[in-house]
């Protein structure tokens, strides 16, 4: 079991107090952390008297504290093994088949691209063609290899099929490519802030994450990620040079090559997740992929330009790390699936296609978003991205978890700013996706609006849908 010492708790709480009694405010902000997992489910809390003494709150506070949790089910007492992190049982049922009414904004991702449909048909043609053999794939197909390399060419990186292993997402190549090349005790380059799931995928790998600072003002701190890479020798450097998630900034070229020249220097090996990379919006000229300037292993995904639940996605590195990554991929999964990697292949043909459509989405999307936080929100700090699903929208005030959990008991699943950093940094941060049909997104801002609005007045008693099912 899990176990959470009462200093990490305090450092994931931060600023938890608000107008509301300190055990209400206390009990809220734990729940947020429970239901977006900072806290995993069976996480066991820190005992009272010690989170009491942690915190500097009486011991009354936090028992009243746990006590509302474990009445509105998000906490489990069981003797012996103190006090454990669950969901209520609704809410776990209400989480599998996602209410229709619910706007999940913690996701920044689209709707299938029309293709889809046509080259699933085409593709289960073809499957019968495969049907002969044993149908377990770890490295690829041939076509689907080629096709990405051709991806590759196309975008000015000469790629050979031989440079690329096809995955399940980027996700599932995010945590082969951390678990080949890290040690237990070996630490890891971050940027801060990040895409949460990379951030387990690595932290499940290594030792610890160092982070270096990204921002909608001045991107990449160049000498903190020189001084990390001097400081902690890290063997991995996980990056997003384009559209970086969630602040969509793209990493300029000079500062590509500091980087890989620093990796290079200390033996890190830098993984560019490109997951976003395609979803230009504006038509400049965008940098290279990352491997242009030096040695980096670059990771693609279909999921965010095609469909998240195609599940295909690829390393490019050199030959040597690819036989190393397939090898090391049996303990994990047996292969890609044959039938979606047809699907890929056709699509991948029509490719340029897909994505100019996507461009013109999001351009609307953006623009649309755009207006309405600048109507509805003129003291926000909306940066302008020229790619990716999202704004790193900058809050003024460190409150976006209470924001998160009153735009929730709404039906406005929001991801908190803390969840794109370590340790419950970026409180005055909301990541707000632009990806959304445009009622969504009006729907979702006069929600946000109310809100916003909820967090100045004296909270609402703790009643029905917030307190119970959520
Ligand atoms: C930056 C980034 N990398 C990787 C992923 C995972 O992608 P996939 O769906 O291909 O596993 C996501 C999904 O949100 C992402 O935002």
């Amino acid at each position: 079991m899990q176990v959470l010492n009462s200093r990490k708790l305090e450092s994931l709480l931060r600023d938890w107090r608000t107008a509301a009694p300190a055990y209400s405010a206390l009990a809220d902000r734990i729940r947020l952390l429970i239901l977006d997992g900072r806290v995993p489910i069976g996480t066991r809390l820190p005992a009272e008297r010690e989170l009491a003494h942690q915190l500097g709150v009486s011991r009354t506070t936090v028992s009243a504290t746990f006590a509302r949790l474990r009445d509105s089910g998000y906490l489990s007492s069981v003797r012996g093994s103190g006090s454990v992190a669950q969901l209520p049982s609704r809410d776990a049922e209400a989480s599998d088949s996602m209410s229709a009414d619910l706007l999940d904004f913690g996701k920044a991702a689209m709707p299938a691209a029309p293709e889809l449909a046509d080259a699933a048909l085409r593709a289960a043609q073809d499957l019968p063609a495969y049907l002969g053999g044993p149908g377990y794939d770890p490295v690829g197909l041939p076509q689907l290899r080629q096709a990405i390399a051709e991806r590759y060419n196309a975008r000015g990186l000469p790629t050979s099929p031989g440079e690329v292993m096809v995955t399940v997402g980027a996700q599932h190549a995010i945590a082969l490519v951390a678990r080949v090349v890290m040690d237990r005790s070996d630490s890891a380059l971050v940027e801060s802030p990040s895409y949460p799931h990379a951030y387990e995928a690595i932290r499940a790998a290594g030792r610890r994450l160092v982070p270096v600072s990204v921002t909608t003002g001045d991107g990449w701190d160049d000498d903190a990620i020189q001084q990390a890479f001097a400081r902690t020798n890290p063997a991995l450097a996980y990056v997003m040079p384009d559209f970086q998630n969630p602040t969509g900034q793209v990493m300029a070229t000079d500062q590509r090559r500091r980087v890989l020249a620093a990796a290079a220097r200390h033996g890190t090996v830098v993984v560019a997740d490109e997951t976003m990379a395609e979803l230009a919006i504006d038509q400049v000229d965008q940098p290279l992929p990352l491997a242009a300037y030096g040695d980096a292993v670059l990771i693609g995904s279909l999921g965010k330009t095609v469909w998240g639940g195609l599940r295909i996605g690829w390393i490019r590195a050199e030959p040597t790390l690819i036989h190393r990554l397939v090898r090391a991929r049996f303990a994990g999964d047996l292969g890609t699936p044959i039938l979606e990697q047809l699907i890929a292949v056709d699509l991948l043909g029509q490719y340029p296609a897909i994505l100019a459509r996507r461009s013109a989405q999001l351009s609307h999307g953006r623009q649309h978003l755009e207006g309405l936080l600048s109507h509805t929100f003129p003291d926000w700090d909306v940066p302008r991205v020229g790619g990716g699903l999202a704004l790193w929208v900058g809050l003024g005030r460190p409150v976006s978890s209470q924001l998160t959990l009153a735009a929730r008991s709404e039906g406005l699943l929001l991801a908190a700013g803390p969840q794109f950093g370590l340790d419950g940094a970026f409180e005055r941060f909301l990541r707000l996706p632009f990806s959304y049909a445009d009622e969504q997104t009006e729907r979702a801002v006069r929600i946000l609006h109310r809100a916003w609005g909820a967090l100045s007045q004296a909270p609402a008693p703790e009643l029905g849908y917030l307190a119970e099912v959520v």
